[in-house]
């Protein structure tokens, strides 16, 4: 791949206007304002942020005491939200898990009788369960992804206040995602700190009779020289008591799109489709990243009911022949692996946060990103004006066989793939969707199971989108059936860092025999390198772990040995930046600094390390396009 085009650093500049755009609304009195911070929303949704109030529950007496039926503020502190109640805890308990209660007083903004209202949280980490004035309203279980409950007729005030009361249990089991466990030292395992409480905003959303329940907007692309077919669909619900017969309109770009007039049941659904057709298609790339504005209107005899806006962009991604083709060109992807977290606020991330980690990406060259859950839908949109790619992961990350065996967590691992392809799959920057990290290296009929219902499920809602899996880097797994259904295979590789079981990869210089390896099982399918990283917290000689010379040497011998293998789609440095890891954590690093995981080429302060100048090198000189 001599021809390939290296990145520029016009596209830096790209993200830094992107940052600006999508100004926040402003502020109202109590807090409540029109308005979300993406763009993939309804536009009757109400930021509940404001003054909320809290109270932990470490002695787990709150509901015996009803915390949920309480009006006073006596033991209840005020706070904002997002907040995760135990950011900069870095003890065993406060990893382990406890109860927090949320509580937001409010008066609805528009207090028209035909109104619904919804409630809608974006991640609550982990278990929500949730009560309006006094009368439970829902439950979800699983972070990262966004759940909405229904604020019943009876019981909501219309003029008065509302007391909304929100009970989060974040200690975790071991058939959460991701899982507790035990590592072999007997501390709490775990791939990131369980930061418990409302980690994502909180929003209103008001019903006129009619409610988008979801949109979905489709480029298919055939050539990169074709004309694109933009699948277009939006079902509605109507939340009257009597059909309604409702006209759908919209637009993709400037193109206006009739989508046509329907009777909704009363408290029933309907969908819309259309399909447009865009002749000469201005593609979305990671160097061009153009974006198509769509909208969409639901109107009742000419009246407006709902608008919903989303931003698309026309690309295809496929696996063919066993390499990845964005826009029907191969790739050599580089990028890097990134949390949610900060030093101050935990995974609470503020809108500054989120904008740095995309500008961060950016500098580094990486063209794709990737975590272990479902991102926060501003960063999907910030990578999308950015022209970075997403591996999208669902945290269904190291689960045992023993439990991934059991009916119920495959049940939760499907909702939360389908979930998160429902809420996410207009981004053009999802380049996969990843339905794991490092399930067993061996796997058997369970995880089969599990592989070929979740390629199912992913390819019955979004046939346009590879499916992946991020697997454990080990020559003893050899070649495995049970991946068969997979389009892609991510490998987590730490040759030269970790031993691994028997010492297999403790000698980097097996590294580039073992990706052949993997490469002749699979050849088929397009390979990743889904992680590769070091630890490094200090000065010192470049042979001892943990030294930021170890560091610069181990990204310089592993990307020089990615560069020779053609057929690689693409490899993600393991991370971008340090976050807080668990208790006890070393990491393969002798001196570590627990809990901080100390791979990221940022420290956590945000200030780079050595060898985040190697991988900048590395990554902008490498091309990563093939030429059309
Ligand atoms: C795993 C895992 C990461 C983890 C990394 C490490 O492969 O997927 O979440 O941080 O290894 O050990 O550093």
């Amino acid at each position: 791949m001599h021809h390939l085009r290296p990145l520029t650093s016009a596209t830096v500049l790209l993200v830094a206007l992107a940052l600006l755009a999508g100004a926040p609304a402003v502020r109202a009195a109590d807090g409540i304002t029109r308005g979300t911070t993406y763009r993939d929303a309804p536009d009757s949704r109400y930021l509940l942020g404001g003054d909320w109030l809290f109270r932990l529950d470490t002695a787990g007496v709150g509901l015996s005491e009803k915390f949920q039926r309480q009006t006073g503020t006596d033991g209840w502190v005020t706070t904002t939200v997002p907040r995760a109640w135990n950011a900069g805890d870095n003890s065993v308990t406060s990893f382990q898990g406890t109860v927090g209660w949320y509580r937001k007083d409010f008066k609805l903004p528009d207090d028209r009788a035909r109104m619904n209202w919804l409630v809608r949280f974006e991640s609550v980490n982990y278990r929500t369960s949730v009560w309006l004035n006094g009368k439970p309203i829902g439950r979800n279980t699983g972070a990262y992804l966004p759940f909405e409950m229904r604020l019943p007729r009876k019981g909501l005030k219309r003029t008065g206040t509302n007391h909304l009361v929100v009970r989060v249990d974040n200690r975790r089991l071991p058939t959460d995602f991701p899982p507790s466990g035990l590592t072999g030292a007997g501390d709490p395992a775990g791939g990131w700190w369980n930061y418990g409480g409302i980690l994502r905003e909180v929003y209103l959303q008001r019903i006129d009779r009619i409610d988008v329940t979801s949109v979905v907007v489709r480029p298919e692309l055939p050539c990169s020289t074709c004309a694109a077919n933009v699948g277009m669909r939006m079902t509605v619900r109507n939340y009257a008591d009597r059909p309604l017969r409702v006209t759908a309109s919209g637009s993709f770009g400037r193109e206006r799109v009739r989508l046509g007039t329907k009777s909704v049941p009363a408290h029933g659904f309907a969908s819309f489709t259309a399909r447009v057709r865009v002749t000469k298609p201005k593609l979305w790339t990671p160097t061009t990243p153009n974006l198509y504005k769509v909208r969409f209107r639901v109107s009742l005899r000419g009246h407006k009911l709902v608008g919903y806006r989303v931003d698309s962009g026309i690309r295809s991604i496929k696996v063919v022949d066993g390499r990845l083709l964005l826009n029907g060109r191969n790739v050599a992807l580089r990028g890097v692996g990134v949390h949610e977290d900060d030093p101050v606020t935990g995974f609470a991330i503020t809108p500054a946060r989120r904008a740095q980690i995309v500008a961060q990406a950016k500098e580094v060259g990486a063209t794709v990103i990737r975590a272990h859950y479902p991102l926060h839908p501003d960063i999907q949109d910030l990578a999308d004006r950015a022209g970075l790619l997403i591996w999208s992961e669902i945290p269904v990350y190291a689960v045992k066989t023993q439990y991934l065996k059991r009916a119920q967590v495959r049940k939760l691992a499907a909702k939360e793939l389908q979930q998160n392809i429902i809420a996410n799959q207009n981004h053009p920057s999802i380049m996969l969707w990843s339905i794991g990290n490092e399930l067993s290296a061996r796997p058997g009929p369970v995880q089969a199971l599990y592989i070929a219902a979740a390629v199912h499920d992913a390819k019955t809602l979004d046939p346009t989108r590879p499916v992946g899996l991020a697997i454990n880097g080990y020559p003893s797994a050899g070649c495995r059936p049970q991946y068969a259904g997979l389009d892609v295979i991510g490998v987590n590789e730490y040759f030269g860092w970790y031993p691994g079981p028997n010492g297999q990869i403790a000698d980097r210089d097996t590294m580039s025999d073992y990706l052949n390896s993997v490469r002749a099982c699979y050849p088929k399918k397009a390979i990743f390198i889904s992680e590769f990283g070091a630890e490094a917290n200090r000065d010192g000689p470049v042979e001892e772990k943990g030294t930021y010379a170890y560091q610069q040497d181990f990204v310089n011998y592993h990307l020089g040995v990615y560069a020779t293998k053609p057929w690689l789609s693409g490899a993600i440095y393991w991370a971008l930046q340090e976050f807080r890891v668990r208790p006890n954590w070393d990491g393969g690093n002798p001196h570590p600094d627990s809990p901080i995981h100390a791979k990221g080429l940022l420290r956590f302060d945000g200030s780079k390390k050595p060898a985040w100048a190697d991988v900048q090198r590395l990554y902008t000189t490498t091309p990563q396009f093939a030429p059309p």
